[in-house]
């Protein structure tokens, strides 16, 4: 596996990668890998004749220097789990490299969507995200680039993204993978304590309550939100921050489902903020099996 922190180098090893395979896949991350972003890596392994992965923290997306000090940081052991999962190159810029210029003056309005949720939470954040895409996506060109549901909105956004600015790469979205007891596999579940880790399954339980609920016939959003606030409530280690219901299309908030509709929920547990979703079952569109505990490899 080539390792780099040069965008040139890296742009040369993706262009050359797509003279010679029909198709470059791409797994951005900031690292600190774990089993999510190793089925990120195993999907683009599949699929694809070359694959590349980065490596950046990037600070545009961080909300205070405390944060994105606190980022871990481990280069050695992600560089040694990428070569394992057989990716072919490793793109690992400092921010010098990235930003040479310092804070871009130039950077992508991510549009209504990125000011809801997450984005509400976190002010500036998918502009971030997204200039950061944008950025790799330019150097890597055409390419399938694959990316994590658990971040369903960052995933709706490249999305569009993609969509509006005519970008030529093929979004691919890739299932989130589970512990055992449901909680969604995050760089940021190291920072829980014990107790915190135990509480922090509460998320999963109240997006499956959402989806038996659903599969029991009721559509009512208000009333799906109040069951999924009510059980993260119940948990004295949670803080709720936000428990939405969207169409998995438009992101819009529908009063009554009428389409395929996706649970969100984000909660502090001390000082780690979480966050989860689920798309909710909907006859005949196969998702009906998507509540269950997905197995640790996600597959
Ligand atoms: P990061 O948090 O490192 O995540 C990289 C990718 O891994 C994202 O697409 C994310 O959705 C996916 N991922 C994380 N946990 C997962 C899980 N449990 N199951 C499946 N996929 C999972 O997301 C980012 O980095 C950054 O915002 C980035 C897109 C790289 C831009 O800086």
């Amino acid at each position: 596996m080539e390792v780099t922190s040069s965008p040139d180098q890296f742009n040369y090893a993706m262009e050359g990668a797509r003279a010679r395979v029909e198709s470059v896949g791409f797994v951005p991350t900031m690292g600190d890998l774990h089993e999510g972003h190793a089925l990120l890596i195993r999907t683009a392994r599949d699929g694809c004749g070359f694959v590349a992965v980065s490596v950046f923290v990037n600070p545009l997306q961080f909300g205070s220097r405390a944060d994105l000090d606190a980022y871990p940081r481990r280069l050695e052991k992600d560089r040694a789990m990428a070569s394992a999962l057989g990716a072919d190159v490793l793109f690992a810029p400092g921010e010098a490299e990235m930003y040479p210029d310092g804070v871009p003056q130039v950077t992508v309005d991510p549009g209504p969507l990125g000011g809801r949720w997450e984005g509400a939470s976190r002010p500036g954040h998918f502009r971030g995200v997204l200039t950061v895409v944008a950025k790799l996506f330019s150097l890597a060109g055409p390419c399938r680039a694959h990316f994590g549901e658990k971040d369903a909105q960052q995933l709706a956004l490249v999305r569009r993204m993609v969509l509006d600015l005519n970008i030529p790469v093929e979004v691919v979205a890739c299932p989130t993978v589970r512990a055992a007891d449901g909680l969604a596999v995050s760089s940021r579940n190291g920072r829980l304590s014990s107790r915190e880790r135990a509480a922090a399954c509460v998320l999963f339980e109240s997006l499956s309550t959402a989806a038996a609920l659903v599969r029991r016939g009721v559509r009512r959003s208000d009333l799906l939100r109040a069951e999924m606030a009510r059980r993260i409530g119940a948990e004295p280690l949670a803080r709720l921050d936000y428990v939405a219901v969207v169409d998995d299309e438009r992101w819009e908030e529908p009063s009554v489902i009428e389409s395929p509709a996706r649970a969100l929920v984000a909660a502090r547990f001390g000082e780690t903020r979480l966050i989860d979703t689920l798309l909710l079952p909907w006859p005949g569109e196969g998702s009906m099996q998507n509540s269950g505990v997905a197995s640790r490899s996600g597959r």
